[in-house]
């Protein structure tokens, strides 16, 4: 028999690592929205429109959130050729001057997916830099921290795999576990330079390693994190911004009073 309070205890346990997972999944959950939205533009939308460079099979859809409502788009974007055939105006006018070509009823994407691409839109998402376009000299002292803490296996990294460190070694003074199989890359960041080395970011290394496929591999706030990290062992001199975070010491003086 399991005594009582070992069972409770184990009890508290699973009910605190169950809060933990539902802590940590709701931020998530945002970000993998957007980041569909994204990848659905690029792979669905892209072939026929631009956003910000013009008019290419269909209109630019720049400004789309703000010249249409959301029904009207949430509509037309599910079944165009329903919108049209209801004699809506604007989709009568839209479909003759872009006679060439109609635009195809994306009725396999939910409403929850195209309001995501709606959002996207309206905060020009299209038009944002990625994370790990940034050059590693703008790295603040947390995203230093961030690019170590992978790199050494202390946070693990969002699509899997092994830490750098169980290969490569990045000089001394760090602490190295295994590293052999791969270079050191105390200077890596000097021979590539900062665009080169986000290119090979964007495929894992080490093409062998069953555990990590090419379309997940970093993120591009790891890559970014993990290419500054490098950038500051082979000497850049990053001025990482700290944050400002001793605030909260200072206004409590621990009085008990408010
Ligand atoms: C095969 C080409 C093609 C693809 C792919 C395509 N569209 Fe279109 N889109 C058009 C055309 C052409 C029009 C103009 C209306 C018409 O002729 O049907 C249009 C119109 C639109 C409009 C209305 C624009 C305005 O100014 O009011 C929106 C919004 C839109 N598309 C969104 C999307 C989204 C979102 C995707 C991806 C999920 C997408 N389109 C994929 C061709 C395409
Ligand atoms: C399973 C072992 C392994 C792991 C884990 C690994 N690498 Fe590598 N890495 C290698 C090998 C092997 C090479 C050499 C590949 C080649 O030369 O073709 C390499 C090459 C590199 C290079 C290019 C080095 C040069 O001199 O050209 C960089 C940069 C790099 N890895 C970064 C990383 C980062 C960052 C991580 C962690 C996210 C990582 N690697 C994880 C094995 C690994």
């Amino acid at each position: 028999m399991i005594p009582k309070s070992w069972r409770s205890l184990r009890r508290a346990a699973c009910f605190a690592i169950l809060t933990i997972f539902a802590c940590l999944t709701i931020p998530v959950l945002a970000a993998s929205d957007a980041a569909g939205a994204k990848t659905i533009f690029r792979k669905r939308c892209t072939a026929c429109h631009t956003f910000g460079k013009g008019v290419k099979v269909g209109p630019d859809l720049k400004g789309v959130t703000e010249r249409r409502t959301r029904d009207w788009l949430l509509r037309f974007i599910r079944s165009s050729s329903g919108t049209i055939q209801s004699g809506d105006p604007t989709a009568t006018k839209l479909f003759r001057e872009f006679k060439q070509e109609r635009m195809p009823d994306w009725d396999d994407l939910s409403p929850e997916q195209i309001a995501s691409i709606l959002d996207y839109f309206a905060l020009n998402g299209p038009e944002q830099k990625e994370p790990d376009e940034r050059h590693a000299i703008t790295a603040t002292a947390d995203e230093l921290k961030m690019g170590r803490d992978l790199f050494h296996g202390s946070v693990r990294l969002t699509h899997g795999g092994r830490a750098c460190d169980t290969c490569h070694s990045i000089g001394a003074g760090e602490p190295v576990r295994d590293g052999s199989l791969g270079p050191d890359l105390s200077s890596v960041y000097r021979r590539y330079q900062d665009r080169a080395l986000t290119d090979y970011l964007k495929r894992p290394c080490f093409l062998r390693d069953p555990e990590v496929s090419t379309n997940h591999y970093l993120s591009p706030q790891e890559s970014f994190a993990l290419k500054a990290y490098m950038a500051q062992r082979a000497g850049l001199a990053i001025a990482a911004v700290v944050p400002p975070k001793e605030t909260a010491g200072k206004t409590a003086p621990s009085n008990g009073t408010k």
